[in-house]
């Protein structure tokens, strides 16, 4: 039997609420999930939380609780949040469940074992808000503080000197060339991978991968006085979710890790070694999308007050104009200012005068013209070609990742059915006596709407699901877009508008 398809998203760090960004993210992973369900693939779609390290420790004080009461919560605030938003995980992984304690246990025991982990002291600087170790040079100096070098950070950093056992990263230099060489989409798009291969140039340091000084980890198995790096913990979620250290293989390799790019390295360069250590096949891809910043472009943060809370969104527009927005705003990769303004012009144009509008005018000619019945007439072999190529084109573009092109091609269709219906003026065909031109219209929009319906489930599921009922489409699959089916005269079931128009802000004067 062939193995099922896995995706994965990063497992969020509790310590704060999520914002945009990361509903972001598991939107994207939602969407190409959806992809291959509608492929009639077995799907093994994961999320979670990060729950170990200094970060959170840290959090769960501030806030007067213990680590777990303070993870516990957070825990179930996400996955409230991913219900919310038509996220359709199979499975919410904890890093404090007992199977991934022991999963991460297992992992790291086999890499002492294959002889590539060593204790040594440790001396150099750690962020905690990044939970990454910097050396002197990378780190960046303002005002006489040193500072966390990532542009994503920027906080300042710990000195750290203690005991620790090492990851011998440095051994897989080699290997994580050759596979950079061989596997052409390892990591994607490619210039986050050319970024990869510049940083393996300058060569690849052991790293510390246990913190003596952290209570709240998973211990080390044969130093109960270490904790596993929280990395070195996390990571290997991807194999928990699939059953490590029992039968893992019907989901493992992955077949995309969907992570932001300031966790690139760790997915590309330090995952990929780890498991070479541990003798277990590489994922196929990491895929490396942008990030979402406010509406100028700049990075969201609590001291700017900038940060976009998705529940506030959410509220005020509902998920799926939201999900829209974000998948067609900007491709996959790139980052996205995130404008209100935007989305409500796209959710009033695109979606409502768009599909919306689409969508209610056939079913109303479909009331006044034909009793409420779908007739049974050949449609526009004409249009339908059209609609045919544009359908063809939007699901190869859901399959090399181009979500934003493959919603582009959709929508054309979306024009071709409103265009249709405006040139050819059905009102006026019905008082000129011209009916069968008119069924054959409503029959071609007809199917122009079942395409819709297989082609919008990705992200508007909601949206798809109320069109089908209303017309009587079966459950969508991708196959069913190669072949139209038969005739049959039914009654179609007009329901509520499918999307509202929304009031642009007002414009700031000076
Ligand atoms: N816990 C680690 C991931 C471990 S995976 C084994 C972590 N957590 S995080 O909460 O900081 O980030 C989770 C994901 O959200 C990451 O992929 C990160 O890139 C993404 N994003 C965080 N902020 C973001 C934006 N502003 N925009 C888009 N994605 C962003 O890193």
């Amino acid at each position: 039997m062939s193995k099922g398809f896995f995706i994965s998203c990063a497992i969020d760090y509790p310590n704060a609420n999520l914002h945009m960004g990361h509903l972001y993210e598991k939107t994207i992973a939602d969407v190409i999930a959806r992809v291959h369900r509608l492929n009639g693939e077995k799907v093994l779609f994961t999320v979670g939380s990060d729950e170990h390290g200094e970060k959170v420790e840290k959090a769960a004080h501030d806030a007067g609780y213990s680590p777990q009461q303070y993870v516990d919560n957070m825990a179930m605030l996400f996955r409230r949040l991913f219900d919310q938003s038509l996220i359709s995980y199979d499975r919410f992984i904890r890093t404090t469940e007992k199977s991934h304690v022991t999963a991460a246990q297992v992992f790291f025991q086999s890499l002492f074992d294959a002889g590539d982990i060593y204790p040594d002291l440790y001396e150099g600087w750690y962020c905690v808000s990044d939970e990454t170790f910097w050396t002197e040079k990378d780190l960046v100096e303002k005002n006489g503080a040193k500072l966390c070098p990532n542009p994503h950070c920027g906080k300042p950093v710990e000195r750290v000197k203690e005991e620790s056992y090492f990851f011998k990263w440095s051994n897989f230099q080699k290997p994580l060339e050759e596979w950079y060489d061989h596997v052409p989409a390892n990591v994607f798009p490619e210039f986050r991978k050319k970024e990869m291969e510049q940083f393996m140039k300058d060569g690849l340091h052991d790293i510390s991968f246990s913190r003596k000084s952290l209570q709240w980890g998973i211990q080390v198995p044969f130093n109960s006085e270490h904790t596993i790096y929280v990395w070195g913990d996390a990571l290997v979620n991807y194999l928990t979710v699939c059953g490590y250290p029992e039968k893992y293989a019907d989901f493992w390799p992955a077949d995309i890790h969907v992570v932001g790019h300031d966790i690139n390295r760790f997915h590309s360069l330090l995952w990929p070694a780890m498991l070479m250590s541990a003798k277990i096949p590489l994922p196929k891809q990491v895929l490396v999308h942008g990030f979402v910043n406010d509406e100028r472009g700049e990075k969201m943060s609590k001291s700017k007050g900038n940060v976009v809370d998705p529940l506030l969104i959410l509220e005020k527009f509902g998920i799926e104009p939201i999900r829209y927005y974000l998948l067609r705003e900007a491709p996959l990769g790139n980052d996205l200012a995130f404008s209100e303004k935007n989305l409500i012009e796209r959710n009033n144009s695109e979606l409502a005068d768009g599909l919306g509008n689409l969508v209610y005018r056939v079913l109303s000619m479909l009331e006044k013209y034909c009793n409420g019945v779908i007739p049974d007439i050949q449609p526009d072999g004409q249009i339908l070609g059209q609609a045919s190529l544009s359908a063809q084109e939007s699901y190869r573009s859901y399959l090399s990742h181009d979500i934003q092109g493959a919603l582009v091609h959709a929508w054309k269709i979306v024009s071709l059915g409103n265009k249709s219906i405006a040139d050819s003026e059905p009102w006026k065909k019905m008082k000129d006596g011209k009916r069968d031109e008119v069924e054959v219209l409503l029959v071609t929009e007809v199917e122009l709407l079942r395409q819709l319906s297989i082609l919008i489930q990705p992200v508007l599921p909601t949206t798809s699901d109320s069109i089908c009922a209303q017309f009587g489409f079966s459950t969508p699959t991708f196959s069913q877009l190669s072949t139209t089916p038969p005739s049959s005269p039914r009654a179609v079931k007009k329901g509520s508008v499918l999307f509202v128009k929304r009031e642009l802000p007002a414009v700031e004067t000076k």
